[in-house]
Order: structure tokens, then sequence, then C-alpha cells
């Protein structure tokens, strides 16, 4: 029997971006749209039955509760998102407009189909994801309450996996794994994980280490140790304590054999970082680009043209990931190898919520509660 759709409001709660430039974001109402062809609405926001009214969390059944946090529903908080609401993203064409709804980690349930969507394999109630590339319409960020997504690239969120764990794989955790991928890094290769303590680089850490059956070297600020080494790194280095970009590039190389690394996978937009990946590569090596610097656009400092032939190295780029690797990483989460450390904010606390991610003052994921 064909499950009933839910009502769904003629509008509801978002979060824009009132002042773009600055951080600083507003709670405003906005019209529910209608799916046209291929699309379906998804609400981004849960609430918790009736059914369960008047007991206690504590008294409930533990697969009562894991329903529960199953139906919350939640939008992860990315670097880029600050990016791009203070314009510090210089690769944009143009600057964001006063009123864009932000976010790409977006998870809830579909309640509404559009014409044409039969054969997507999407269904009603149906607990989906909405990442980073279905912003390129302008219309489906996550910072709010419903959001219509293209029913063939939602991104199906396996059963059991708390939906505050599983936003943040659809970007930190698919970008990382993508990353790693096009590292070409084979099982027992050293990788350093730059920025590892941060959204993305906690998640590269822990799918290095415990998917890919690699050696993972962590880089990022004294405070991060923890949870870097918690996520599989087998060394932390601690960046403030070099002075020197060859102290820290002879530090990394005598930890991994002596010869350096096999793939440096920058997770920070810090040029600093960028300066200092190549120097910890061995030979043959790959740097993997992944944080986006703000402000002018600087070329990477230590790519030598010579030094790359002489070496045989490599430096690419990565965005985001696909459809096929978004699976995998929800796979990954479903079967335990891989968790968010994640840190639950309201809506309402969203523009604090930048505030702190741009202090540096965060480790792990922020995740906005849509309830
Ligand atoms: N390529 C893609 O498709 C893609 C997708 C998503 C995100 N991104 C980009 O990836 C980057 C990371 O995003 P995120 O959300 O994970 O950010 P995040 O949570 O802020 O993590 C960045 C981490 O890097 C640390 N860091 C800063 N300077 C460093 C340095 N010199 N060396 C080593 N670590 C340093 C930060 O420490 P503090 O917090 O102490 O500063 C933080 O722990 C951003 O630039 C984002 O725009 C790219
Ligand atoms: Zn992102």
């Amino acid at each position: 029997m064909a499950a009933v759709a839910p009502k769904v409001p003629s509008n509801h709660k978002a979060a824009v971006y009132d002042k773009p430039g600055t951080i600083s974001t507003k709670i405003i109402t906005v019209d529910t749209p209608e799916p046209g062809p291929g699309e379906v609405l998804i609400k981004l926001y849960g609430e918790i039955s009736l059914t369960f009214a008047g007991f206690q969390f504590s008294r409930m059944h533990p697969m009562i509760e894991l329903m529960l946090m199953c139906d919350r529903t939640h939008s992860g908080v990315c670097h880029s998102d600050l990016g791009v609401m203070t314009n510090s993203w210089r690769v944009l064409p143009y600057p964001v407009p006063e009123g864009q709804v932000g976010g790409h980690e977006g998870v809830g349930r579909v309640v509404k189909m559009g014409p044409g969507v039969d054969s997507s394999g999407i269904k009603i109630n149906d607990r989906v994801g909405v990442k980073w590339i279905s912003s390129a319409c302008g219309r489906c960020s996550t910072f709010q309450q419903y959001v219509l997504g293209p029913a063939a690239y939602v991104t199906p969120i396996p059963d059991g996996l708390d939906s505050a764990e599983a936003a943040p794989l659809l970007c930190a955790g698919l970008t990382a794994y993508s990353a790693l991928l096009r590292s070409r890094a084979r099982p027992g290769n050293w990788v350093v994980i730059s920025g590892a303590g941060g959204g993305l680089g906690h998640l590269a850490c822990q799918i290095a280490s415990k998917a890919m059956g690699l050696r993972v070297i962590g880089i990022d600020q004294g405070t991060k140790g923890e949870i870097i080494m918690e996520s599989g790194a087998e060394h932390f280095v601690d960046v403030t304590r070099f002075s020197q970009d060859d102290g820290i590039s002879n530090h990394v190389k005598s930890l991994a054999d002596g010869l350096g690394v096999d793939a440096v996978i920058v997770c920070t937009g810090s040029n600093h970082a960028y300066r200092q990946s190549t120097g910890f590569l061995r030979f043959s090596g790959t740097v993997v680009c992944v944080g986006v610097p703000e402000g002018a656009l600087i070329p990477i400092a230590g790519a030598c043209p010579s030094a790359l032939v002489v070496q045989n190295q490599s430096i690419v780029g990565s965005a985001v990931g696909n459809q096929r690797e978004a699976a995998e990483v929800l796979d990954f989460a479903a079967r335990g190898i891989l968790k968010a450390h994640v840190e639950i904010r309201k809506l309402e606390d969203l523009t604090k919520a930048f505030e702190d991610l741009g202090a540096g003052n965060l480790r792990g994921r922020i995740v906005v509660d849509l309830s």
C-alpha cells in the first residue's frame, strides 16, 4: 500500500544571509514550493510523535529513542557556507545575493513528489539527503524546514543512522572520501590530513585509517590533537609548534619512514597549509587540494615545476564527490566504521555557529537542528 502523503504547510521557516559580506543570518518565513517535474519536496525538520507524549526520554525503550533520533532532521554547517556568506570566495562569478538560504548538508523526509519521479526509486516518507551539487539551482539550500530536491540525485539515508550524524557526511564525509580516492593512496601508504580536526579533516582521518587501511598523520592547531587521534591518526602534528616550513616537513618525513608521505589531503583553506603541503611528499606523491582559500587568489608557493618533475609528483583538485561515493560513505557510517563528531545547535543560533567556525573554536562539525 502506498504511503499517505503528509500535510504540507503553505510556508515555513528559513535562515537567510541578510547582510552578505558579513557573518549574519536572519530567520524569515518563506513560501513552501511545489515540486516540479523530476523533483521531490523534502521536510528538513521533524517533530516527536504525540503517541509518545508524557514519556521521559530516559523511560523509553531504546528502540523508540533511536526511532525518534532518526526522525529529527538536520543540516550541517560547512566552512564553505562561511566563505560564500562573507563573499570571501573570489572564485565565484558574483557575490551572494541578500536573502540567500545557505546550507548543503540536509537530511529530511520526502513529503511530496513532483510529476515524473516514479522511476527514481524514491517514495513518500523516504529519508534522504541534499548535497552541495544540488545547490546549483539556487533554490535548494538546507538552512530551512522544507527544500526541493531532484528525485534522481537525493541520497537515501540508511535506516538506523542518526540524522545529525548523517548530515555532515553529505558534504564533509563525501568530499573527504572522494579526495582520498583521488590521491590514489593504497592500503599501508602514509597520508597527511592537513586541517585534520575540522569538519572534513576528522572524517578524512577516520575514512583513511578505518575504511581504506591508510596510515594517517593529522596536522592542525594544538587544541585538536584529541579528536584527531580518536579519529584514527597514528601521529598528531601541532602546526603552531613549527616556525619554519623546513622544520615541519622534516618532522613529517621522519614520521613516515624518513621519506615523506604518499599523499597530502589539504582540508583547510589556509594558504600556509598549501605552502607546506608539497614539502611532506615522497617520490611519486600527490597533493589533493580540497580547502578553498578565502580572499586574494594565491598560487601554491611550494610548487616548483622542476621539483615536481624530478620527484614525479602531482597536485590535483577535488570537488565534493559523486552519487556512488555518497552512498559508500553513508554505508561506512551505517556499519559503524565512520562516526561524525557533531555539536548540535538551534537554527536561531546559526549566526553564533558561523562566528565560532570563523574564530576556530570548534572540533568536528556543527549541525543545526531544524525542529
Ligand atoms: N573541495 C570541496 O569540494 C570542498 C567541500 C567542502 C568544504 N571545502 C573546503 O574545505 C575546507 C575545510 O572545510 P571544513 O568545513 O572542514 O572547515 P573547518 O571545520 O573550519 O576545518 C578546517 C580545519 O583546519 C584547521 N587549520 C587552520 N589553519 C591550518 C593550518 N595552517 N594547518 C593545518 N590546519 C589548519 C582549522 O583550525 P581552526 O579551526 O583552529 O582554524 C580547522 O580545524 C574549507 O576551505 C571549505 O570551504 C571544500
Ligand atoms: Zn560543504
